[in-house]
């Protein structure tokens, strides 16, 4: 199911997000035009990861430094614990949805 998260210009490139949807956190991410949506949630010990910092399609935890690839959710380095869901974001005209089952 797919739900808006956001219009297109708050988020500008270079940018993160930390949106609430249903209760739950999610960072979003403008990568050079791309947009990208994970749990905003580190999987080491629960730091938000919207202000983290951008390196292409992966963002680094400002905490302890452990870095997830932002497409797949997948963990690239310790301290991370494990994956972090991503989510695959839509452009519909102005605005920005996520899909979650
Ligand atoms: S909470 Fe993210 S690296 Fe520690």
């Amino acid at each position: 199911m797919r739900f808006k998260i956001a219009q297109i210009d708050e988020i500008k490139p270079g940018q993160g997000k930390s949106i609430q949807l249903n209760g739950k956190a999610i960072a979003l991410f403008n990568v050079k035009g791309y947009y990208y949506a994970v749990d905003d949630s580190c999987s080491h010990m629960g730091a938000p990861l919207a202000n983290g910092m951008l390196a292409g399609k992966s963002v680094t935890c400002e905490w302890h430094g452990a870095s997830f690839d932002l497409a797949s959710g997948e963990a690239l380095n310790s301290p991370a614990r494990g994956n972090i869901t991503a989510y695959k974001v839509f452009v519909d005209g102005q605005n920005l949805e996520i899909e979650i089952d």
